[in-house]
C-alpha cells in the first residue's frame, strides 16, 4: 500500500527557523552569512540532477538559495511549514513554477517512502533541515537509503554545532572516511571542543562529503555537510 503523507501544520515559531531565524536572515546575510551562501551556491551549481522536477524540503524563504536556482526546474513543489517563510519565498523572482504542498515527509518512519510515491520523477533536495529534526525511525541515513534509493536526492545539514570559533572556514570535501572528530579537527584545532551533535555525519553513507563551518549567530557555530546521491539508471527495455 502507498503511504500517505500527514499533513504538514503551519508552524510561525518552529525551533528551526520561524521569526528569529528570519530576523538573522535579515541581519546577517551580507556579513556573517555571506561565505556560507557562496559554499551553498557552489554545491547546488555543480548539483545538475537530471529530472525537470523539484521537491524542496524546508527551504524556509529560500535565504541560502542562489538568485535563478528555482528557474532551472519546470516545477518546484516546496514542504515548508513556516507561513511567512512561504509568503517570502514565492515572491523570489525564480519562484514562477513554485507550488507549495502541506505534507509531512519528515514526521513519521514511512514520510519519505510517500514522498518517493507522490514525486517518483522528482529530484528532493533537503534544505538544511535534517540537521534539526530528529530522524522519527533509526536514523536519517537509514530512512534516505531506504525510500530514496530510486531517485536523485541532495541535502546540505548541519552535523555538529559548538560555541567556539573555528581556526579554518575553508571548504573541504572529503571521499568519506574519516570519522567525525577529525573532520572537526581540520576546522578547530587544538584545546577542548564541545560539540552537540546533530547525527547526519556522512549522511547517506557513501562519499563524496563536503563540509564548511558556518557563523550562524555571535557565538554560534555549526559544521555543516553537503552530499548528493545520483539515482541508478533506468532498466534496460
Ligand atoms: C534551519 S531552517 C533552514 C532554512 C533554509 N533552508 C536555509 O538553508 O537557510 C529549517 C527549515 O525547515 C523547516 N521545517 C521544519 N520542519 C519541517 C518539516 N517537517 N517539513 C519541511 N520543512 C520543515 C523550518 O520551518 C525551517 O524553515
Amino acid at each position: 500500500m502507498t503511504p500517505s503523507l500527514p499533513p504538514l501544520r503551519d508552524q510561525l515559531l518552529h525551533p528551526s527557523g520561524g521569526l528569529v531565524y528570519h530576523l538573522r536572515a535579515l541581519r546577517h546575510r551580507h556579513g556573517l552569512w555571506r561565505g556560507f551562501h557562496q559554499t551553498v551556491a557552489g554545491w547546488l551549481d555543480a548539483w545538475q540532477p537530471a529530472r525537470r522536477r523539484l521537491v524542496l524540503v524546508g527551504p524556509n524563504a529560500g535565504h541560502a538559495l542562489p538568485g535563478g536556482f528555482l528557474a532551472r526546474f519546470d516545477e518546484v513543489v516546496a514542504l515548508e511549514p513556516d507561513p511567512l517563510a512561504r509568503w517570502w519565498l514565492a515572491r523570489r523572482p525564480d519562484a514562477t513554477r513554485l507550488r507549495f504542498l502541506a505534507a509531512d515527509c519528515l514526521g513519521t518512519p514511512d514520510g519519505l517512502a510517500g514522498l518517493a510515491s507522490a514525486f517518483p520523477d522528482a529530484a528532493v533536495l533537503f534544505s538544511n533541515v535534517l540537521g534539526q529534526l530528529p530522524a522519527p525511525e533509526a536514523t536519517w541515513s537509514a530512512l534516505l537509503n531506504q525510500h530514496l534509493a530510486g531517485q536523485p536526492w541532495a541535502s546540505y545539514h548541519d552535523v555538529a554545532s559548538t560555541e567556539r570559533p573555528p581556526q579554518c572556514t575553508t571548504p573541504v570535501t572529503l571521499a568519506g572516511k574519516d570519522d567525525l572528530e577529525s573532520t572537526l579537527a581540520r576546522f578547530w584545532q587544538g584545546g577542548t571542543l564541545t560539540v552537540n551533535d546533530h547525527e547526519t555525519f556522512r549522511l547517506g553513507g557513501r562519499g563524496p562529503f563536503s563540509y564548511v563551518p558556518w557563523q550562524l549567530a555571535p557565538g554560534r557555530w555549526q559544521l555543516v555537510e553537503w552530499t548528493a546521491r545520483s539515482a541508478p539508471p533506468p532498466a534496460q527495455a
